[in-house]
């Protein structure tokens, strides 16, 4: 069993929500709203055309930001495309695998994996992004699914130093339909801790798991309450400043308390 907890970790992904005003002015109420919030890392994942201004806005605070996806070659003819070179030095993070990824722009487990390669490469933290369809759920292969998608995500890693891996069951994004924390830690604490530590041992207990799917300031305490979910990848509920805020609030206050 893992004896360390990572550190507990709120991100919000704004997909393709805000101006490049907007944003800055998002981050700039995020950031004021989190000035001697401690015990939890808070990262902005705004649209690639925020990132630089998103980026300036919360400079010399804690709060970290992310991009949503990236390229895995350093250059080249990849039209509409972002690297990991263009990303490092504007943001630390970077969301990859996400299931609007996955079933939207055709992202294939093994696009993902060269992509979380790239990231861990370049010194960019990646949040791998993993969860079961309706359909999968229904026909009870969640959980292999999960590990399935770990496993392929991560093949031919070595250091996972810096990785960060959100489960996000498809039928609960955006959905209004949040997977009950029983059934989130489930997955969380079985086929996505189970399958990390037998891929990486000890190494696996320094990988923030983080719960997606409709998460608001109503629900999070239930999730942070488990002890295999340190945290969340917020949706909807991160386009305002006060609800998100209050999400990892409430995250760093479950988690210090546990
Ligand atoms: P919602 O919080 O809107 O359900 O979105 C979750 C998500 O996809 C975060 O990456």
């Amino acid at each position: 069993m893992p004896t360390a907890m990572p550190r507990p970790m709120v991100a919000g992904n704004w997909k393709m929500n805000t101006t490049p005003a907007e944003a800055v002015q998002l981050a700039a109420a995020v950031r004021d709203g989190a000035d001697g919030l401690a015990g939890v890392d808070i990262v902005l994942c705004p649209p690639y055309i925020s990132l630089q201004g998103v980026a300036d806005a919360v400079k010399g605070s804690a709060v970290k930001v992310g991009a949503q996806n990236m390229h895995f070659e350093t250059s080249g003819a990849f039209t509409g495309e972002v690297s990991p070179t263009m990303l490092q030095g504007v943001c630390g993070y970077v969301i990859l695998g996400h299931s609007e990824r996955r079933q939207l722009f055709g992202e294939t487990d093994d696009l993902v994996n060269r992509k979380v390669k790239a990231a861990l490469e370049h010194g960019i933290k990646p949040i791998l992004c993993v969860g079961e369809t309706l359909e999968q759920r229904e026909s009870g292969r969640a959980l292999d699914i999960v590990a399935q998608q770990v496993r392929a995500g991560l093949a031919g890693v070595d250091d996972i130093t810096g990785l960060v891996v959100a489960y996000e069951p498809v039928w609960a994004i955006g959905t209004g339909q949040a997977a009950t924390p029983e059934v989130a830690a489930e997955i969380m604490g079985g086929a996505l801790g189970d399958t990390l530590s037998s891929l990486f041992g000890p190494a696996a207990a320094e990988v923030p798991l983080l719960y997606g799917g409709s998460v608001n300031p109503g629900n999070v305490e239930s999730y942070a309450a488990q002890d295999s979910i340190h945290g969340s990848l917020v949706g909807g509920a991160s386009l305002q400043a006060e609800p998100f805020l209050e999400i990892a609030r409430l995250t760093a206050q479950a988690k210090s308390g546990s």
